[in-house]
């Protein structure tokens, strides 16, 4: 949700924030924009469209220069625009400006400003901030960032330079992400550590409510008082980087990689992760509540299913994170909430989780980036160590974040002793052989892009699953809207015949996930009510051959036998390619589809 970027160093700096700018765009793709400082004044180029309109851009209008800003951007306020896009440079041109977040406070400071004649060029609530700080600078540059950003209120990070101080980066952060580093000869300020981790060994990533100066091998932090703050280093070694390979997108690349982000999620649990949890607090827990957005909101509701089957005695409700903050929350010292996050980032699951620890509650987070603001606010975190991912639609995270939850789960009715030793160990070998399966799943990739390549044309896609099904149902529906912009719901399947069921007819296609041995019966029943409607029919299933699966449907995929509750990490596979190769067939941006970013810093 708007990756912002700032060089200071011997480098040509607008080499630098390209570069940068290009591991950014998965945080927004609307427009993007570089300010550099020429000696004399800011050389600005800014453009609808993506990083490489940019480029196209920089080629007509070459800039250089050892300082700069750089942004890319997923629109809040003000539609995807070159007026919009960032940087925004102060009316007296002496500060340039990115942002990502919101400023609640923005038509307040407009009209202030507006009435002391300052002109504005944008719709955006990011450009009053330059003005802001031009208004309020008296000769100290840091000074009137503190003053600016007293003034500010809602969240943002925030990256400015100024004519005056040509050496220097400016950084603040309040509730989105900010990372900075430095070297002999380099400083950088970025929203995401792959963005500059190439350039560094270290980087300090910035806590809410701090202020970083950085100049070229120092790094200099305060709190919004002013106070000096100790900058604390954190090494880079272990960071991993992707490259697309000869994958034809990341999301390719990404579902391919699912057996072995299922195999390295496993390794790093079973290295301590449950031991690093209070094991007292544990056995004391009497409710959970699982908060998440998106896809990983889905992985959680696998959890909260797998919770109330194993773990008896405490209570469990899921909701997604933008609502269960305003619904009251029950929150005491023996409930523990469980975010779970690729990013570590999304405002609103990190709202969530902040506001439970000021609740009195505790917190485990399940997450794929260990250095994010989630991981580091949590009090407890399982990693789901999927590897990077780049497309905008999550898959291997979402794998892995089921997985992980299952395994948290299955130790914690184990410590409980809600599990016999039996069934837990069979669990643990079933577990083992996931990555496996998951590669024999993957085998029906051609059967999925055959079934794709004749059916993108589709205008209404339902998904339909019960029990732990309804998951994968929704997980997948999630999919194909995200990335082939079908209108698709997902339903559970006992649920479409009170009041969905008007909305089927002919050359409606329905995907039925029927992985549940108990369930077969029921789920071929509410398929027959679907195909004699006139729907088209496809199941996904390892009854292949059950007469009443194969009499209903018009077409099958067939999954390997796996433990059921298993499933969801398994059947997910075929949805995740189906609307890869959907999104393929009618020629979308996979890896950045229309309207979304990876990673939504806004609430
Ligand atoms: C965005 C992305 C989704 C993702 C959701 C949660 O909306 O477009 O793909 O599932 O955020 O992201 P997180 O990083 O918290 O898992």
């Amino acid at each position: 949700m708007c990756g912002i970027i700032g060089y200071v160093g011997n480098r040509n700096a607008p080499d630098v924030i390209i570069q940068g700018l290009r591991y950014l765009e998965y945080r927004g793709y609307d427009s993007s924009g570089i300010a550099v400082w020429s000696g004399e004044k800011f050389d600005l180029v800014k453009t609808k469209g993506r990083i490489a309109d940019l480029e196209k851009e920089l080629l007509k209008t070459p800039v250089s220069g050892h300082l700069a800003i750089g942004h890319t951007r997923w629109a809040t306020h003000g539609c995807p625009a070159d007026r919009n896009a960032h940087p925004f440079v102060s009316y007296n041109s002496r500060f340039a400006v990115v942002h990502n977040g919101i400023i609640e406070n923005y038509l307040e400071i407009k009209d202030e400003l507006q009435k002391k004649g300052v002109v504005f060029t944008s719709e955006t609530d990011s450009e009053v901030i330059a003005h802001l700080l031009e208004s309020l600078d008296h000769g100290d540059v840091k000074r009137a960032v503190l003053d600016a950003t007293a003034r500010l209120k809602g969240a943002y990070a925030i990256g400015i330079i100024c004519a005056d101080d040509p050496d220097v980066l400016y950084a603040v952060r309040k509730d989105n992400p900010l990372v900075v580093g430095v070297t002999e000869s380099d400083g950088f300020i970025c929203s995401d550590i792959n963005s500059i981790q190439k350039f560094l060994t270290e980087v300090v990533v910035l806590e809410n409510g701090q202020v970083a100066k950085v100049e070229r091998g120092r790094v200099e932090l305060f709190d919004f008082d002013g106070n000096d703050v100790e900058a604390k280093f954190i090494a880079l070694g272990s960071l991993e980087e992707s490259d697309r390979k000869d994958f034809e997108c990341y999301m390719d690349k990404e579902i391919k990689e699912i057996p072995t982000a299922l195999a390295n999620a496993i390794a790093t649990y079973r290295n301590g992760a449950f031991n690093r949890i209070d094991k007292k607090y544990l056995r004391r827990i009497r409710r959970i509540n699982v908060v998440a957005c998106g896809t990983a909101l889905h992985a959680g509701l696998y959890g909260e299913r797998m919770i109330k089957k194993y773990l008896k005695k405490i209570d469990v409700t899921s909701e997604a994170a933008s609502e269960f903050r305003y619904g009251d929350p029950k929150v005491d010292d023996r409930t523990l909430t469980i975010t779970v996050s690729q990013s570590g980032e999304t405002a609103d699951t990190l709202v969530c989780q902040n506001m439970v620890r000021n609740l009195g509650g505790k917190t485990l987070t399940i997450c794929n980036v260990e250095t994010s603001s989630m991981v580091r606010s949590s009090d407890y975190a399982l990693f789901t160590s999927a590897g990077p991912e780049v497309a905008v639609a999550s898959t291997k995270a979402y794998n892995c974040q089921c997985l992980v939850f299952l395994l948290f789960v299955l130790d914690l009715a184990r410590l409980r002793g809600e599990i016999d030793e039996f069934a837990y160990k069979n669990l643990q070998a079933d577990i083992d052989a996931l990555p496996e399966i998951a590669a024999r799943t993957l085998k029906v990739a051609p059967q999925v892009a055959r079934f794709a390549n004749k059916n993108y044309t589709r205008k209404s896609v339902f998904y339909i699953g019960r029990g732990l099904d309804y998951c994968t149902a929704m997980e997948g529906s999630l999919k194909l809207k995200e990335i082939s912009y079908i209108h698709c719901e997902a339903y559970p399947a006992g649920e479409l015949k009170h009041g969905t069921l008007a909305l089927i007819e002919e050359g409606v296609l329905v995907i039925a996930l029927v992985t549940q041995k108990e369930l077969v019966t029921k789920s071929a029943s509410g398929l027959e009510e679907v195909k004699s409607r006139g729907a088209n029919v496809l199941a996904i299933t390892p009854f292949y051959d059950r007469p009443a699966i194969a009499a209903v449907s018009d077409y099958r995929i067939k999954l390997p036998d796996v433990n059921e509750d298993l499933y969801p990490i398994i059947s997910v596979i075929p949805t995740q390619l189906l609307a890869y190769y959907i999104a393929r067939a009618k020629g979308c941006d996979i890896d950045k589809p229309r309207n979304l970013a990876k990673s939504v810093t806004v609430e």
